[in-house]
């Protein structure tokens, strides 16, 4: 965390514990399904536990047991709406991570362990009124934003949505085909769309996308004239998920003009969820 940032705008994030939740607090899933967008990044669906309650921009815990008893638990976003009848994360495996390694032996028929409650700060309820909805993401941070866009409640709350992905190479642009008909369901016609999606490819040539880090996009003017929309107090919330260094340089930038966090007494404009933590 930088020493900058307002102690009490920082959303700690969760722990990640290897011992398992008590084990009244999880339900035996099963996977029911796996697809590989590259080697190391997969969506996986599994069975949902009926009394399993989440609101879009939470996270589930997640266990994982390859290893003779040893449970390893991890927090993932869910990406599944909230009305269907699975739940839907999104994975990226990173080298010689304890999970990873796990999740990459999973197959179809798999059980997981869900932890019974949802958790997370990165919902709508949070945000004083506004126009824009700015949702920024770093890679596998794109997956809360799918359930929250397939959620009513963000369209009713929200005239334009800014979906900004942010990847290293383009083969990680997922959920395109989601993304294409959410605008459609969404766009009067096509002169009023409500959802911009820009895409953001940082490690190679990429057509129509742009290539720069989003913290830059944003102090330069970029991001703005790319969505044909202002990035101003009055009108814009914003939510950032993903790299813990882009929500770092993300809230510097936005506090300095006036933009202020979520907290549970006061709503603001700013909402984050940081995948891991800062190395110091
Ligand atoms: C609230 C929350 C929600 C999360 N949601 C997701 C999610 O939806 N999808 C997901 O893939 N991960 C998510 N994560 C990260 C996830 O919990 C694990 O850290 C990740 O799966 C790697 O686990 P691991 O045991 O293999 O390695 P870990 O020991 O947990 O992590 C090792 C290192 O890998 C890198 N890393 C971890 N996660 C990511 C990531 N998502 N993208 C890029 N680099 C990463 C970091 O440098 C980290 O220090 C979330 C984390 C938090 C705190
Ligand atoms: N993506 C892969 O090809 C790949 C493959 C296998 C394993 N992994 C592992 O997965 C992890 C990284 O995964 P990832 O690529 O999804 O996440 P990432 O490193 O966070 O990169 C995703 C996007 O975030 C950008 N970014 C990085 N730091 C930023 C910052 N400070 N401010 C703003 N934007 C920033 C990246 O731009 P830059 O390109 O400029 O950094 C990239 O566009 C690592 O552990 C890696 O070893 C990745």
């Amino acid at each position: 965390m930088s020493k900058s940032t307002d102690s009490s705008d920082i959303i700690p994030t969760p722990k990640q514990e290897t011992t398992a939740p008590s084990s009244v607090r999880y339900t035996e899933e099963t996977v029911i399904s796996v697809l590989y967008w590259t080697p190391s990044l997969l969506s996986f669906r599994t069975s949902r536990n009926p009394n399993f309650r989440f609101t879009p921009g939470h996270y589930a815990r997640l266990g994982l047991d390859r290893c003779e008893g040893k449970v390893v638990w991890r927090p993932f976003s869910l990406v599944s709406g909230q009305d269907d009848d699975y739940l839907e994360f999104l994975a990226i495996l990173v080298p010689n991570g304890e999970f990873s390694e796990q999740l990459a032996d999973t197959r179809v028929g798999d059980t997981i362990q869900v932890d019974k409650a949802s958790y997370g700060f990165m919902t709508m309820d949070g945000f004083a009124p506004g126009k824009d909805l700015w949702l920024l993401a770093t890679g596998t941070g794109i997956g809360p934003y799918l359930s929250i866009l397939r959620d009513a409640t963000t369209w009713n709350a929200f005239e334009n949505i800014v979906l900004v992905h942010s990847v290293r190479y383009a083969n990680e642009l997922v959920y395109q085909d989601d993304i294409k008909a959410i605008i459609q369901a969404h766009s009067v016609d096509k002169f009023s769309i409500r959802l911009r999606y820009i895409q953001v490819v940082t490690r190679e040539l990429q057509l129509n996308a742009l290539s720069a880090r989003i913290p830059q996009l944003i102090e330069d003017g970029q991001l703005e004239l790319t969505a044909g929309l202002p990035l101003a107090l009055n009108r814009s919330r914003i939510m950032a998920c993903g790299n813990p260094e882009m929500i770092r340089e993300v809230r510097a930038l936005l506090t300095a003009k006036g933009f202020q966090t979520n907290r549970r007494a006061s709503p603001g404009q700013l909402a984050f969820e940081n995948y891991w933590l800062i190395k110091p």
